[in-house]
């Protein structure tokens, strides 16, 4: 079931990235060992990007536009979180291999466009989705396509990382900042996409509840809530929980309940908990040589070596070792156009739902020109520069000012990062 780095007597890969903050991660990870070549570096943020750029030694780009001409085969996308649809789209017009952080899409016509310009194109595109990859997210894989708990019941998923007010500020420069205006069910991917990998499945159905709580944010500049649970109707009829994203309390979890037995990370201190799965059956259910209940540290498939020094448990390696084996085999990669599309159109749907207090919406399908084309003129946004009559609020409290404390942090914290614009 493991992939084989596919590059030996090939040519490199060469790749741009866009965005030099997390971008980092992917430029470094850009190298010899997954066949690629970093030789391109954009980013509007003028002083950071000469700074990366000297660091790696490759061609700068301010403007997009000019940097897609650069000669390169792939781009990484890791500008701002709710823009990479577009910057996608131009990107496989090109001709170019596209992997773009979280999300795929901000808007359904965006879903539905970058499904099309796919199609279109015949060029690569996957979301770089790193918490599927962890060490105890491919074991889960893997033992539940073992059969050992039957088929998927119900799963539940926790990306809940709280940030210190001045943490959260220094990553977030300006008020009008992605992650200032960020609803609480728009990041669910690192939630979600390690049980969707686990177990094979699409949502097909979305609702959920938001929890606005303003005094999490009395010193950050967020007009949005910081929690939210979401639930998803999957293909196979399970139900998925979904919990995120800011609230006292670090959470990154899964679990996932099948017909014969369930499995889950274990709960604990640090970013993963001890990283140690737990699998239990029923007694009255055990098969012969099974036990009832057995708790044990997994062990890397392959590249264990490599996983152990990326960032994000391991998941900052994988993301670029499958992008450049789906760019060498022509394959599509598990993530997808589609299961990227559906991922983050789960949080826009699931948004839809909390400013109706938990109201269900069907998930169109991505991949059926008939269902999607329902949603190529759905603009709906909660995103300032989406502004217009009828648009909806970031909260379930309303269009919401920050509060003065925080204005005042972020202005010295911005300054202190070298951030100018909009104070
Ligand atoms: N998967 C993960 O573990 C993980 C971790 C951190 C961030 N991310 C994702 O990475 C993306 C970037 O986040 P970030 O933390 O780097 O913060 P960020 O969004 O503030 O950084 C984006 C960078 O892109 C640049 N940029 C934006 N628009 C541009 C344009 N039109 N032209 C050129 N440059 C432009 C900005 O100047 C900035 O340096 C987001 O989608 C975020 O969700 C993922």
């Amino acid at each position: 079931m493991v992939e084989k780095v596919k590059h030996t007597k090939e040519k490199k890969i060469r790749v741009g990235v866009i965005g030099v903050g997390r971008g980092q991660s992917f430029a470094q990870a850009a190298n010899a060992v997954v066949g690629m070549e970093l030789v391109a570096l954009c980013d509007r943020w003028e002083e950071r990007l000469r700074e990366v750029g000297q660091r790696y030694g490759v061609a700068t780009y301010t403007n997009y536009e000019k940097f897609l001409e650069h000669d390169m085969d792939a781009v990484i996308l890791a500008n701002y979180f709710h823009q990479h649809a577009p910057f996608a789209v131009k990107a496989l017009e090109a001709g170019k291999h596209v992997m773009s952080e979280t999300a795929s899409n901000t808007t359904l016509t965006e879903g539905v466009a970058l499904c099309r310009a796919v199609e279109k194109t015949g060029m690569t595109y996957m979301l770089a989705e790193n918490y599927p990859f962890t060490v105890f997210s491919q074991e889960m894989r893997r033992l539940y396509h073992s059969g050992e708990i039957g088929e998927v019941t119900y799963a539940e998923g926790e990306y809940n990382h709280p940030m210190s007010p001045r943490d959260r500020l220094r990553i977030s420069p300006g008020m009008k900042h992605w992650r200032a205006w960020l609803p609480s069910t728009y990041y669910c991917t690192h939630a979600l996409a390690p049980l969707m990998y686990i177990t094979d499945a699409m949502p097909v159905k979305v609702n959920a509840l938001s929890i606005a709580c303003r005094e999490v944010d009395e010193l950050t500049v967020r007009v949005a809530d910081p929690g939210s649970v979401i639930l998803c109707r999957m293909d196979n009829e399970a139900v998925f929980r979904i919990f995120g994203l800011l609230l006292p309390g670090h959470s990154n979890w899964y679990r996932v309940h099948g017909s014969r037995g369930a499995m889950e990370i274990i709960r604990g201190p640090g970013y993963f908990g001890p990283g140690k799965i737990r699998v239990w059956h029923e007694g009255w259910d055990l098969k012969p040589g099974e036990e009832a209940e057995r708790v044990y540290t997994p062990d890397w498939p392959e590249h264990g070596d490599l996983a152990r020094q990326a960032g994000h448990g391991g998941g900052d390696f994988w993301t670029n070792f499958h992008f450049a084996n789906a760019i060498r085999s022509g394959e599509p990669p598990y993530f997808d156009v589609y299961r990227g599309v559906a991922m983050s159109s789960v949080g826009i749907l699931a948004w839809k739902s909390a400013l109706e207090d938990g109201h269900p919406f069907d998930m169109p399908n991505f991949k059926d020109e008939n269902s999607r084309k329902q949603y190529e003129n759905d603009h709906w946004s909660p995103w300032p520069e989406h502004a217009e009559p009828g648009q909806p609020p970031p909260s379930i409290l309303g269009f919401l000012k920050p509060n003065p404390k925080g204005i005042e942090l972020a202005r010295q914290v911005w300054q202190e990062i070298g951030y100018h614009e909009e104070q």
